[in-house]
């Protein structure tokens, strides 16, 4: 029997979509993570078993890739395994070029080794973001799958270099590739450095809220759970080949998304309104900060009949009722005490 492999999959997006792929369909789950910092089998708990089965390993480690191909007939890669962080790559590039562009050429080679040219019922999806496109001003029309690639950060220069690797398997080689370029996302199991985490987090905390710059960068933001039913759709109906943008048609500027979560704080923890909008503090902007990004996702609502059925400004109060609910997994992820128990039942994190 076939299985779907899914690379990263004990990071927020990853474990978000083997919790749906369990529920949804009935194919057999193979999640390979390196478990990096940003990797934590909480993620997945209640859903490891005889139908999902975790396997601590690296994308770069071509042995342990090949030998999973061998073993588990795998038809289906999604492949979500990278480091994910702009800010990390502005500090360290390294690591982002040779998990997010090597770590991707091991799993394309391992496919198309496996699969010898034969197509059928085969999938290699490509979970890949906006920010290969680059930077839009205020009146530009939103990015859409022939938007030209201008990554401006080690991060997404790192992911763009993926894409066209991806891109040039399905040409030259026939992989049965599928692209998907999605907007920043947002919901439970995000690791506490990204935007939202951190500031719900520091907000509950009475801890400085750093806004980069000005805050008015814009991001297109979209809830993990219609990711996640997007890239459910592309596996069963995306043609090879092709791209597909998935934003939520929900633009706002960085102080805006702050200024509600403080509010939306405020009201969970029954203090009074203002209490956390004075904790904001405008710091340093980050390097090369790209200014705003939207999604125009046409294709995949007219081709695929998708639709995203969550707004942030909704969301809010549920998104900070789990985070205040979850804080112990927040404060254990952030001082990697956590990691001791995994490292006993699985040795050294983010090694082969
Ligand atoms: P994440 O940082 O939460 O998770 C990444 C996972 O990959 C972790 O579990 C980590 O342990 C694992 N990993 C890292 N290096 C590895 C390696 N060498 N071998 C095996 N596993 C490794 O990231 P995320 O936010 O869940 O993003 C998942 C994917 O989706 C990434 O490819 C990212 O570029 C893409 N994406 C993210 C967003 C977003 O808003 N977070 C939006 C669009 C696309
Ligand atoms: O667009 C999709 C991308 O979204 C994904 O590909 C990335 O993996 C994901 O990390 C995310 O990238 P961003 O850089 O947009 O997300 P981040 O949460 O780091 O920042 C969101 C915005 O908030 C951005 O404009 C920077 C700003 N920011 C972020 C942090 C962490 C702040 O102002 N202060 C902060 O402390």
């Amino acid at each position: 029997m076939s299985a779907w492999l899914i690379t990263g999959g004990a990071g927020f997006i990853g474990a978000n979509f083997t919790a749906r792929a369990l529920k949804h369909t009935t194919a057999r789950l193979i999640v390979l993570d390196a478990l990096t910092y940003a990797g934590d089998l909480a993620r997945l708990d209640g859903l490891l078993g005889p139908r999902c089965v975790f396997v601590k390993g690296d994308v770069r480690d071509e042995v342990l890739v090949h030998k999973l191909f061998a073993a588990h007939a795998i038809s289906h890669v999604i492949h979500f395994a990278a480091e994910s962080h702009v800010d990390r790559s502005i500090l360290g590039p390294r690591e982002f070029i040779q998990t997010n562009i090597e770590g991707t050429m091991v799993l394309l080679e391992a496919a198309r080794s496996a699969w010898h040219g034969d197509c059928d019922g085969k999938r290699f999806l490509l979970v890949s973001t906006d920010e290969v496109f680059g930077s839009l001003g205020p009146q530009d029309p939103p990015f859409n799958e022939e938007t030209p690639y201008r990554p401006n950060s080690p991060y997404s220069s790192s992911k763009a270099a993926a894409d066209h690797l991806a891109r040039a398997w399905h040409h030259t080689y026939g992989l049965p590739v599928v692209i998907s370029n999605c907007s920043n996302n947002y919901g439970p199991w995000q690791f506490p450095e990204k935007l939202l985490p951190l500031m719900i987090l520091n907000a509950v905390e009475g801890r400085p809220l750093p806004v980069y710059g000005d805050g008015l960068q814009v991001r297109d933001w979209l809830h993990v759970e219609d990711h996640v039913s997007a890239l459910l759709l592309i596996l069963e109906h995306g043609l090879l080949g092709r791209t597909y943008c998935i934003g939520g048609h929900d633009e706002c500027p960085n102080l805006e998304v702050v200024f509600g979560l403080c509010d939306t704080v405020d009201a969970v923890l029954g203090q009074p309104q203002g209490t956390s909008r004075k904790l904001i503090q405008h710091v340093a902007d980050r390097p090369g900060h790209d200014r705003r990004y939207a999604i125009d996702s046409a294709r995949i609502r007219q081709e695929l009949g998708w639709i995203p059925t969550q707004r942030l400004s909704c969301a809010l109060p549920e998104l900070v009722r789990w985070y205040v609910g979850h804080k112990p997994w927040c404060d254990a992820v952030r001082s990697g005490a956590y990691r001791a128990f995994y490292e006993q039942q699985y040795g050294p994190s983010g090694t082969p």
